[in-house]
């Protein structure tokens, strides 16, 4: 069991969790947090926000039974922690943007200490969070409430692009790769997706994703995918 260090609310249904232990991993994996007995029933994934020396953080906006448990959560409490899992983001090289939408900007911040000197483009769609956290770590820092942060990127600007966010946001960042490519520029954009997943290791199936090769698992061959590989629905 881990223990909690602090739980700070950040905005309206949004929190910062800290948690103390040997927890480490790479950018863009995820952890399943347990913060309760029997019921519900699945342990809830959320991304690695940052490592730091006491222990590892997430960021998570409350949406139902799992979270809200989650937001009453004391310094001190215990909860349970698996992972690292899934393959997270590559290392990469050269000119490269991090695009967050709402709570997607939860694992854009490892990213971020981790490439320093990335451009970074935050959307929200009412109230902004950790803007400021984010900017000391950003060549430029594109802040957008209310509107679409996509359309304040050029993507043939960059070579490599990490994108999460909302499904409707990751479509759109795939038709955005389809410009780029027909303009002769083809940056390497993933994207970061959060199926609802059960086990988290492989062994269910909830969490398919469809690829132009065929069905794979979002937690184990993802949750990053190249966004030529995804084939969304609806
Ligand atoms: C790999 C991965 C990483 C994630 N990282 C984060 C993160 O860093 N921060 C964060 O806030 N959330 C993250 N999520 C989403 C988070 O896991 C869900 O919001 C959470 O499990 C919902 O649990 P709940 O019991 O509160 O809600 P539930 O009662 O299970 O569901 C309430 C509502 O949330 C929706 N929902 C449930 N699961 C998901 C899901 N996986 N994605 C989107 N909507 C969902 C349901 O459709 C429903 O409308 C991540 C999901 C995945 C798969
Ligand atoms: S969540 Fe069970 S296979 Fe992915």
């Amino acid at each position: 069991m881990a223990t909690v260090i602090s739980n700070e609310r950040l905005a309206n249904g949004v929190y910062h969790l800290r948690v103390r232990g040997d927890y480490g991993g790479a950018m863009g994996q995820f952890y399943m947090l347990r913060a309760w007995g029997a019921y519900p029933l699945l342990s809830r994934p959320l991304s690695i926000h940052r490592v730091n020396g006491d222990g590892i953080e997430f960021l998570y906006h409350v949406v139902g039974e799992g979270t809200a448990i989650l937001a009453e959560l004391k310094p001190g409490d215990s909860l349970g922690l698996e992972g690292p899992f899934g393959n997270g983001f590559p290392a990469v090289s050269g000119k490269v943007a991090l695009v967050g939408g709402g709570i997607g900007v939860a694992p854009l911040y490892y990213c971020a200490q981790e490439l320093p000197g990335s451009d970074i483009y935050l959307g929200f769609s009412r109230e902004a969070y950790l803007t400021e956290a984010f900017r000391p770590l950003a060549a430029e820092l594109t802040v957008n409430v209310g509107g679409y942060i996509l359309e304040d990127i050029d993507f043939t600007q960059y070579d490599h692009v990490f994108v999460c966010g909302p499904q409707l946001m990751l479509q759109a960042a795939q038709l955005k790769v389809m410009s780029a490519e027909a303009a002769g520029r083809q940056p390497k954009v993933y994207l970061s997706l959060e199926n609802r997943m059960a086990c988290g290791i492989g062994a269910c199936l909830v969490c398919s994703v469809s690829c132009r090769d065929g069905k794979r698992k979002a937690c184990t061959d993802g949750p990053v995918f190249l966004a030529e590989e995804v084939v969304f629905h609806g």
